[in-house]
């Protein structure tokens, strides 16, 4: 969703505000723009459309033709935004810095009450030009500026009520930036050349790693040679610096043609470094967090809660957990638990799986669940986000950053978690042996070889895509496990393909949706799971008698009929049981190549944002 960058150091800034924008347009927007003192004024160019107009876009719109048309502001410290509407279609108008000449504001988040802010300050002779409610807010503190950005600042935030993170300047004060955060996130990047703002980190890597989290209210003060902190009441506060793992390179497509592909080839490596910290002397452990024996034993039912990608990790959580483990797993979309007045106890655990910790309703059903009493787990890639700051223990999946708006190794490494902590909870409850434990955390920890072997098959995938790539839509079917994973390669599919798709339970197909099958039609069966394969096959029989296009996903080894089957694609074998680790790789790169054959924006699906910090 939006994003902000500012700057403050010795070096013309647009062009370092445009970039480093460029590098949160992953976050999804549909506009852009920036602000910079220029001599006494602050001079703000902002468009409507991507930063450089892409395939489909008018050749003339956006931000980056504005400003050759406008001229670059000319000056050293500046701010910048990428939209992503809410209130307010996207425009030139309603896109960001706002302000009035004397102050500007970028701002990231919903301010809930800003029709109440409107009308006040409209009593107060102010008019609006844009619908945004960000527009309030860049009224209000210049309703109260008298001179003490500080005290501005202090007063607007007592007054207005939801989520936001604001970079704001004061023509007054020229080259200082000020950021204030309440939930939607905000670091305050530092070097010795120069000091920055931005959501998130990849935006200024190439600056530098160090960086202060902003925690709620707490209000920054930004120049080229310092950076100061307060309290909501203006009293100084010290903060500790963080340094990032994640180098630029981690944020930069390496080769590939697209982020997802490289992604997709990270997952090796990702699964190592998330699964490699957490096994001691052959066992997994999660020690670090505060999760021990003791602690699970405590525990009668686990909830896992996420959206999109996170909750499908969660449903493979489930079949292993109460498969090794006996004990129930109830999984859950945060935007359904969060208003479902969930039968949560204080002898429950609910794990939260996010990949961006920023999503709004996972984090909403985070705090619910504290309310409740329960004990909290966040499973969480990005260090310091709000999820994981919010849980009582955070694990971090380490895949390192992800900036396809699909997800996949990010998923990748959810699923290799669900596997340890389900190893843990079934030793720490006595349902496996040492030994069986030792010997499942083996095998995960030779998973990525396995990974790699099945990256290497792109001939066969990019064949599955040329077949399905004209289909107007299709099933992704499977038992069990793989019904799992189905409902992520059927999430991959029509995410970034565009092509109409949909996951079922095959056993369920008789039961209303084999209506769909028509001639022609591609259907992907998931069936690696060599206990339920002869189930599997009947159900392929029944859709291909009706003329359905088979894809059979499954086991190398396994003898399929051809008369059932038009493709075959073959995995290599590992337990049924950690199946799902290598079966992603064909779901995600068939999405991948199909969506590459159709010419969809594969990295940056229409609509769709990367962090979704909004209901
Ligand atoms: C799909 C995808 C989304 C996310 C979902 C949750 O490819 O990326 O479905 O999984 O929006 O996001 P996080 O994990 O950041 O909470």
């Amino acid at each position: 969703m939006c994003g902000i960058v500012g700057y403050v150091g010795k070096e013309e800034c647009a062009d370092i505000l445009v970039n480093a924008l460029r590098r949160l347009e992953y976050r999804g927007y549909d506009s852009a723009g920036i602000a910079v003192f220029e001599g006494d004024r602050i001079k703000t160019v902002k468009a409507k459309g991507k930063i450089k107009p892409e395939k489909d876009d008018d050749k003339k719109s956006g931000l980056w033709n504005k400003l050759k048309e406008e001229g670059k502001p000319v000056g050293t410290c500046g701010i910048g935004h990428t939209r992503w509407a809410t209130h307010g279609e996207p425009s030139d108008v309603n896109s960001h810095p706002i302000g009035n000449g004397r102050v500007s504001i970028v701002h990231n988040g919903i301010i809930e009450n800003y029709r109440e802010i409107k009308k006040f300050l409209m009593s107060h002779g102010y008019g609006f030009e844009s619908e945004t409610d960000t527009e309030t807010v860049a009224k209000l503190l210049d309703y109260y500026y008298e001179g003490d950005p500080l005290e501005a600042i202090e007063k607007a935030v007592s007054d207005i009520e939801g989520a936001y993170a604001l970079g704001i300047i004061f023509r007054e004060h020229k080259n200082k930036i000020f950021a204030v955060r309440k939930e939607s996130p905000l670091i305050v990047g530092v070097s010795d050349e120069a000091n920055f703002i931005a959501s998130d980190v990849t935006a200024i890597l190439e600056h530098t790693r160090d960086y202060y989290l902003l925690e709620h209210n707490e209000i920054a003060e930004i120049r080229q040679d310092k950076v100061k902190f307060y309290d909501i009441h203006g009293n100084k506060i010290e903060k500790e610096l963080q340094t990032a793992t994640w180098d630029i390179e981690a944020a930069e497509k390496g080769g590939f043609e697209h982020f997802m592909l490289k992604e997709i080839h990270e997952q090796p490596d990702a699964i190592r470094k998330t699964v490699s910290p957490r096994v001691k002397n052959g066992m997994p452990s999660f020690e670090e967090c505060g999760l021990t024996d003791e602690r699970i034993n405590g525990y009668d039912r686990i909830f896992i809660v996420g959206c999109g990608s996170a909750m499908h990790a969660g449903m493979v959580g489930k079949y292993v957990i109460e498969d090794l483990a006996r004990v129930p797993v109830i999984v859950d979309i945060a935007s359904e638990f969060r208003y479902r007045n969930p039968l949560i106890t204080d002898k429950d655990l609910v794990v939260i799986i996010s990949q961006s910790g920023e999503t709004a309703d996972t984090l909403a059903a985070l705090k619910l669940s504290k309310e409740i009493g329960a004990d909290t787990l966040a499973v969480v890639n990005v260090v310091g986000s709000s999820i994981a700051r919010e849980a009582a223990m955070v694990m971090y999946t380490n895949a390192g950053p992800e900036i396809s708006v699909c997800s996949t190794k990010a998923y990748a490494v959810q699923i290799a978690f669900m596997y340890l902590l389900a190893f843990r909870i079934a030793y720490a409850k006595g349902a496996v042996d040492e030994e069986r434990c030792r010997q499942l955390t083996a095998e995960l920890e030779g998973i990525p070889e396995k990974i790699q072997q099945c990256l290497e098959n792109k001939e066969q995938y990019q064949y599955v895509a040329s077949k399905i790539m004209s289909a107007d839509s299709l099933l992704y079917i499977g038992r069990g496990l793989d019904y799992a994973l189905s409902m992520e390669g059927s999430l991959k599919l029509k995410e970034i393909s565009y092509i109409h798709s949909e996951s079922y339970a095959a056993g369920e197909l008789k039961h209303g949706t084999i209506s769909l099958i028509t001639e022609g039609m591609p259907v992907i069966a998931v069936a690696t799971q060599r206990a339920l394969f002869d189930k599997m096959a009947s159900n392929v029989k029944e859709v291909k008698t009706r003329g359905a296009s088979v894809v059979m996903v499954c086991h190398d080894s396994m003898n399929v009929e051809s008369e059932s089957v038009d493709h075959k694609v073959g995995l290599p074998t590992v337990s049924d049981l950690l199946m799902p680790m290598v079966t992603v790789v064909p779901l995600q790169m068939i999405a991948y190549y199909t969506a590459v054959q159709r010419g969809t924006n594969v990295d940056k699906p229409r609509n769709l944002a990367k962090s979704v910090t909004v209901e």
